[in-house]
């Protein structure tokens, strides 16, 4: 029963507020436990739950969020009027919810619909001080809008109850872009600096969910503080959000060690654009401080290499599933930037492959890394479940085509390897799956045995292996 508590209480603490009155509502566990004082029950639930308030462990993103997020797609298009699609409005976000749902991208786990930078009003009200949505673009307001995003599933799921077998039982979650610094990154609204406390206290006002604090016009301000002073202030709200920081990505040198306590996620790297060679420029970027970036992250922590752009004008369907597979052996968050009604039904099926985002979610939390480079062939390598019967683990392995090679640039490429030099060892051997294709088992291999595949330009190949047990 300890055990339970302990466990029940580390998952759902973020504030000594909410510890205590976690602490308190959990005080009924300390019927179970007949030989201890009522009183000095409760104060070890609190001191337990206190333990956890010293990192970030709010008991939130434990695998990395999954959403949709518009920047990359619709930038800051405020013109309403001549782009009524396009424009950063509540119409353009309860499209989108709507299609989260009803495209199917929910119950595959894309959760989070967060707004980005250009919701806001220009300055804060005069008298509250409080930030204010864009009147014209966001005429119901931010209660509004979080409560139709968060209402939706219900909703949407009476009406199609009988034809679902799908279903996800829970609600969509709201997000909120916001800066640290004096204004936010495009300029068009006020910054935190000098009101955290206030803009906590309205973001927990308007149900939000989760957090993205970008880092634009900090002259003056020591990040290293104000990123975690805007945590705190979150955490004083009682309320959970995640906490999505744009911190090291501002830095020359990030203490990751410290963001890690304060964030649950963190950008690393230049804003994604829709091309590949911008998803290579931040495989590359992960490939070089991939000691440092992997050490740090974990269920609670993930590294942010930004949105996913698969669905937009630039990929093709190779480089749609490079992305995607590299996203999920990074343990990246799986955020969207499109525009779901436009997605073609291959992108789609992609963004919702059942065994991808189950290895981008696995519980383990242990992010890959870049194990090999041979000519233009990359090998990565992400350790998952399931274990065999003494804990060997399997293996998700993307091998990557990123078509510089000088003889054929944009040819596919022939690759072959002996897979004990990936460091697979288990002499009972590996049951290989494709991850793209579900059906399709390649069959038991070996550690002695050659592995080879053969990939398309600026494409992946993407396996499941999967120790055998051991008799
Ligand atoms: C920065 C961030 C982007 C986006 C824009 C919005 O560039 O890195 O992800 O939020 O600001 O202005």
């Amino acid at each position: 029963m300890l055990k339970e508590v302990m466990q029940d209480i580390l998952i759902s603490c973020g504030s000594v507020a909410k510890v205590v009155q976690s602490a308190r509502v959990k005080s009924s566990y300390c019927k179970a436990l007949p030989r201890m004082p009522r009183e000095d029950c409760f104060l070890l639930l609190v001191a337990l739950a206190l333990k956890t308030v010293a990192g970030l462990e709010n008991g939130l993103a434990r695998t990395p969020p999954m959403g949709w997020m518009p920047f990359e797609r619709f930038r800051c298009v405020t013109d309403c009027v001549k782009f009524p699609r396009d424009c950063i409005s509540e119409r353009l976000f309860m499209r989108t919810a709507d299609l989260l749902v009803s495209e199917g991208y929910a119950a595959a786990g894309y959760e989070y619909l967060i707004i980005d930078d250009c919701w806001m009003e220009k300055e804060r009200n005069r008298i509250t001080n409080e930030l204010m949505p864009d009147r014209e673009r966001f005429p119901s307001g931010l209660s509004h809008l979080s409560a139709y995003v968060s209402q939706l599933l219900i909703t949407i799921l009476f009406s199609v109850l009988v034809s679902a077998c799908q279903i996800h039982n829970k609600s969509l979650k709201f997000g909120l872009y916001h800066d640290v610094g004096a204004r936010t990154c495009m300029h068009l609204g006020p910054g935190a600096k000098g009101f955290h406390a206030i803009d906590a206290k309205t973001f927990a006002k308007w149900n939000v969910d989760y957090v993205k604090l970008d880092g634009c016009y900090v002259q003056g301000i020591d990040l290293n503080k104000a990123y975690p002073a805007f945590g705190q202030a979150l955490n004083k709200t009682g309320r959970p959000m995640v906490y999505s920081c744009s911190w090291p990505y501002y830095q020359n040198h990030p203490n990751f060690e410290l963001i890690k306590k304060h964030c649950n996620l963190w950008r690393f790297a230049d804003d994604i654009r829709d091309s590949i060679a911008s998803v290579a420029r931040i495989m590359l970027k992960y490939y070089r401080m991939q000691q440092n970036l992997t050490k740090h992250a974990g269920p609670g922590s993930w590294n942010d290499p930004d949105m996913l752009v698969l669905g937009n004008f630039h990929l093709s369907y190779d480089a749609s599933r490079m992305q995607l597979a590299l996203w999920a052996v990074l343990a990246a968050p799986l955020i969207m930037s499109n525009d779901l009604q436009t997605v073609r039904p291959e992108i789609r099926a992609l963004l919702q492959n059942r065994a991808i985002i189950e290895v981008d979610q696995d519980p383990l939390g242990i992010p890959g890394q870049c194990v090999l480079i041979s000519n233009s062939i990359q090998v990565w390598l992400r350790p998952v479940m399931p274990t065999n019967n003494i804990g060997l683990r399997s293996f998700a392995v993307a091998f990557a085509n990123v078509g510089n090679h000088e003889e054929c640039p944009l040819c596919p490429l022939t690759f072959t390897i002996v897979l004990q030099d990936l460091g697979f060892t288990n002499q009972m051997g590996y049951t290989v799956y494709d991850l793209f294709d579900s059906k399709h088992i390649l069959g038991l291999f070996k550690p002695k045995d050659e592995f080879t595949v053969r990939i398309n330009p600026s494409g992946v190949e993407f396996y499941k292996f999967k120790p055998e047990d051991i008799y």
